[in-house]
């Protein structure tokens, strides 16, 4: 069957729109104002996502005065679109990383991601949240046989590291598979509801939340001033960044470490019942599954399909994939829900938490989870909170954002700046595919406006918007991703909405305006 965008099936398949099966089934998520004057505070964390809004729930409860600025809503970035795994089971992560860190600092990030786990658990269970919170045991499995030495490798590693877990012929799913490593007693849930009930603890212990509130940066005197786009100041002695991207990513040259990933989320009721446990290939394309209630029913979410952000192919192909993959295991009854997550990754795939630039200890960095941040983002909310709090602790060395590994940084340093250098040029080069006129209803294209590259896109109700599709970030050209309806940057994966606000930085100005009726 070929499911295009425009083919008869496709409506009746997929959701005409992505939105995210967490958010959607929470309706109660708490608005908060926009930041209208000065203040003077203890610590302010930007970016309430799942790192922010922890970090600062932390924070407060050692009595520390806390503002967190969202540019946005809360929870609305990759926190509301991840496939919610709280797991320290990262893909085949532990071998690749004793090659490269040793034993020890491995052991220390999968002691860091454990306790991440214990703690979202023992919180679930110390404040009553009703957030299908389950234990489940996570595989990552493999049908290749080109595979199974590093499944085999991996679990070794797991031996080395005392990980309680076990090596199996084959995963409990069903289709065929040909060996699988286990990490006993993770687990899944909702995500949002959990970070509510952590908001409403947070803001009763005299926290502030500033909603629609974009950091455009910040003086790094002492005390710290932090400035937001529409004109308020903060003074404050800590600033962390949780932004997901750093919000000042040329202090330090971040832009320079880190890259930005797409993947793809189904949400669906399937003929054959799902076996428990939550699964990962180790081979691409990626899928992964674990369960999930939707409206109480149980139900399967697939994901998959990664690709850096804005060099993609027609991103309505990578939903379609993953809904064959999908019919073709488990026989999908109906899509209830599509959706799709941006993810960052560092260098060496490594974490970056801690102090973000040398001789400067009160400005703190949490981003490059990969796509592991249900974990991560707790990692990087109890060491911040420590060096906040000037208590040590045995992780910071292992996160340190600072450090620089001659292998395998130096190596993915070259070949991703290569990357930026050559969408920089190649966007500027490249040829108009449509004439605006063109476009029909839910149509979006790069076009010629004046003799310049422009981005057009017609609504459903007919009426054009073009932008500029110069990023404002760093110059590169934005590309347009159908299956979102959105402009996106294949240099750091900033992102716009078709109007040209800014959905995911590190840009912080929306795309210029152009007047349809210039063409
Ligand atoms: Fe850096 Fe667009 S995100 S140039």
């Amino acid at each position: 069957m070929n499911l295009t965008k425009n083919n008869e099936d496709f409506t009746s398949t997929l959701p005409q729109f992505p939105e995210s099966y967490w958010l959607h089934s929470t309706p109660s998520i708490p608005a908060f104002p926009k930041l209208t004057e000065d203040l003077s505070i203890d610590v302010v964390i930007v970016g309430a996502g799942i790192t922010g809004i922890t970090t600062a729930y932390l924070m407060a409860k050692k009595g520390l005065k806390v503002a967190v600025l969202d540019a946005g809503r809360i929870m609305e970035g990759t926190t509301g679109s991840t496939t919610a795994k709280i797991t320290a089971q990262h893909d085949l992560t532990y071998s690749e990383f004793i090659s490269h860190f040793g034993e020890e600092k491995t052991r220390l990030y999968y002691e860091a991601n454990d306790e991440a786990l214990q703690f979202v658990k023992n919180t679930v269970t110390e404040l009553g949240i009703d957030c299908q919170f389950t234990e489940e045991d996570a595989y990552v499995y493999t049908n290749d046989d080109s595979y199974i030495k590093k499944i085999q490798d991996e679990y070794k590693a797991y031996e080395k590291l005392g990980i309680p877990g076990a090596y199996a012929d084959a995963a409990p799913l069903p289709y065929e598979t040909r060996a699988a490593v286990i990490m006993k007693n993770q687990a899944q849930f909702n995500p949002v509801p959990f970070l509510i009930r952590l908001v409403q603890e947070f803001i009763g212990m005299g926290g502030q939340i500033f909603e629609q509130t974009t950091v455009v940066g910040a003086a790094l005197e002492k005390p710290l001033l932090v400035k937001t786009k529409h004109g308020p100041r903060i003074t404050c002695h800590n600033l962390v960044s949780a932004s997901h991207y750093p919000f000042m990513d040329f202090k330090g040259l971040y832009f320079s470490r880190l890259h930005t990933e797409r993947s793809y989320v189904l949400a669906a009721r399937t003929e054959k019942p799902y076996p428990g446990g939550m699964y990962l290939s180790a081979e691409d394309p990626k899928r992964s599954l674990r369960s999930v209630l939707l409206n109480g029913e149980p139900a399967v979410i697939i994901g998959g399909e990664g690709h850096k952000t804005g060099q993609g192919l027609c991103t309505f192909q990578y939903y379609e994939h993953l809904q064959k993959f999908g019919e073709e295991t488990f026989g999908l009854r109906d899509i209830l829900y599509r959706w799709s997550a941006q993810d960052i990754y560092t260098l060496d795939k490594m974490p970056y938490i801690g102090q973000q630039l040398s001789g400067v200890p009160n400005l703190l960095l949490a981003t490059g989870y990969r796509k592991w941040g249900m974990t991560n983002s707790i990692v990087a909310a109890i060491l911040n909170t420590k060096l906040v709090a000037g208590e040590k602790s045995p992780y910071e060395e292992v996160f340190n954002p600072q450090r620089f590994h001659s292998d395998p940084d130096i190596k993915t340093f070259m070949t991703q700046n290569a990357n930026v250098a050559k969408q920089l040029i190649g966007g500027k080069l490249e040829q108009t595919r449509k004439d605006a006129g063109e476009l029909a209803a839910d149509e979006g294209s790069v076009v010629q406006v004046n003799g310049k590259r422009a981005g057009a896109y017609r609504d459903s109700s007919g009426k054009l918007h073009i932008v500029d599709t110069t990023c404002t970030h760093m110059g590169c050209e934005v590309e347009w991703n159908e299956a979102e309806r959105t402009w996106d940057c294949p240099c750091h994966g900033s992102r716009y909405s078709f109007q040209g606000d800014v959905i995911e930085g590190p840009a912080k100005k929306a795309l210029a305006k152009v007047d349809p009726d210039s063409i």
